[in-house]
């Protein structure tokens, strides 16, 4: 169900026109730490032949081209990305295989799945939405897991301690300045307040990145 996704969002704007060389700078300016970081964190997912999985904030879609592998004939892969031209370029890019969906979707907005998703993947996603509407994602996330789903969400960590902090801080003020906030949101605490359980972190780079794994049930 597509729904407008943030006219007045200037990142999306700036995501959109980046599509075609997301992943290449990404991949450059990290010395490829980027692509190893996803990989990581899907591997804490472990996504299963069969499974239905859902990638928030899906971006250019290789990390759900990947999922789609995994998951294999019998599984489903949806992407969900607030940028028609992200969602267009994944579909491009990807749109041979078989089993994964790209929707142009802004996930702040209700979604109309419940009981549907054995997991769900947020990578470099939460610190991007709106900071009120970052616990109502969760809620919906909570609602579209099927009763043994998991979630994970590869992001920054704010709460990092240490030589970590400043590092983090400066970064947020040369590139993330409107994503600021989230350095006053407990991301566990949040996942906690909508019925997240067994929650655990782990850590990337001193802290300064993370990778959370949370049980709806
Ligand atoms: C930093 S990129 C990360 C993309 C991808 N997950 C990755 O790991 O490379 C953030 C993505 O979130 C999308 N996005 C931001 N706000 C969104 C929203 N409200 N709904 C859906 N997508 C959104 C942007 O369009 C962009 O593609």
């Amino acid at each position: 169900m597509p729904s407008a996704p943030c006219k007045d969002n200037h990142r999306i704007d700036y995501f959109g026109k980046s599509a075609p060389y997301y992943d290449t700078i990404l991949g450059l300016l990290t010395f490829r730490q980027y692509a190893q970081f996803q990989k990581r964190a899907m591997k804490v997912l472990a996504p299963q032949p069969g499974e239905n999985i859902l990638d928030l904030c899906s971006g250019t879609g290789r990390v759900a081209s990947w999922i789609a592998r995994a998951v294999g004939e019998e599984g489903e892969v949806l992407g969900m990305d607030a940028s028609k031209s992200m969602v267009e370029f994944a579909k491009r890019r990807y749109g041979e295989l078989k089993k994964v969906v790209f929707l142009h979707k802004d996930v702040t907005k209700p979604w109309d799945y419940q009981n549907y998703f054995d997991g769900i993947f947020a990578s470099y996603a939460i610190h991007e939405l709106p900071e009120k509407k970052r616990v109502e994602v969760f809620e919906y996330s909570f609602r579209a897991l099927k009763e043994k789903g998991r979630m994970v969400i590869a992001d920054f960590n704010p709460q990092v301690s240490g030589i970590g902090k400043p590092i983090l801080l400066a970064f947020f003020k040369l590139f993330e300045r409107d994503n600021l906030n989230v350095f006053s949101f407990d991301q566990n605490e949040m996942l906690k307040k909508v019925g997240f359980k067994g929650i655990e972190t782990f850590p990337v780079l001193r802290g300064i990145f993370q990778i959370t794994l949370a049980q709806k049930n």
